[in-house]
């Protein structure tokens, strides 16, 4: 797509999405996480640009228009067009989504629209799911509602911990996140309007 130069990737944790899609020579303007975490060493390791935002507060009292504000003007300050998350945890407000709607990817770890919200993996595995998976879509306000962009179909196995069972998920994700992003930058595929 020719009017996406600089990507984002949002981060939370080990970072192992990001890990991937750098490998994957995808390039990467900026790394943005909410704590401090393994994703921003790798964007260190990698010698890209990387904004600590972080949240802080995670009880009641939590400012998250102020917090997106914030967000949405360390975007504009590196002239960012497309936010790929990947493991990020903070739900944004839809400031975010006035600002960049339509050009914010998410990583989920299920078949969407089954299994939405924080506890994908811990539910498919507990509703007795044969298979699950992982959904590359774009967020919206709606929580893992938006438009879907790629699946991949990963079996549950017998003995599966949610730990296992989200490995499996994340190797998938690895390979399928990366390649949306260059899809979406080479004009593969098209971004909904
Ligand atoms: C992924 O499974 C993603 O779908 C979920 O969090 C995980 C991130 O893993 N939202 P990592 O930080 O990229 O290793």
């Amino acid at each position: 797509m020719e009017n996406i130069k600089n990507i984002a990737v949002f981060v939370s944790g080990s970072g192992t999405n990001l890990e991937a899609i750098l490998d994957a020579g995808v390039p990467v303007a900026l790394v943005v996480a909410d704590r401090p975490c393994r994703g921003l060493e790798i964007a260190k390791e990698h010698g890209i640009a990387a904004e600590l935002a972080e949240r802080g507060n995670f009880g009641a009292g939590f400012d998250r228009e102020a917090y997106t504000q914030k967000i949405i003007g360390l975007l504009q300050t590196h002239q960012i067009d497309l936010v790929a998350m990947a493991g990020f945890m903070t739900i944004l407000s839809d400031s975010i989504f006035q600002a960049y709607g339509g050009r914010i990817l998410n990583t989920h770890p299920s078949l969407l629209p089954l299994f939405k919200g924080d506890k994908a993996v811990k539910d498919a595995l507990e509703g007795g799911a044969m298979e699950t998976g992982c959904t590359i879509h774009i967020a919206t306000p709606d929580l893992d509602a938006g438009p879907i962009l790629a699946q991949a179909k990963v079996p549950v196995m017998p003995g599966d911990t949610v730990e296992s069972l989200h490995e499996r998920i994340k190797t998938e994700e690895r390979k399928l996140y990366p390649k949306v992003l260059k899809d979406i930058l080479s004009g593969n595929l098209a971004l909904p309007a």
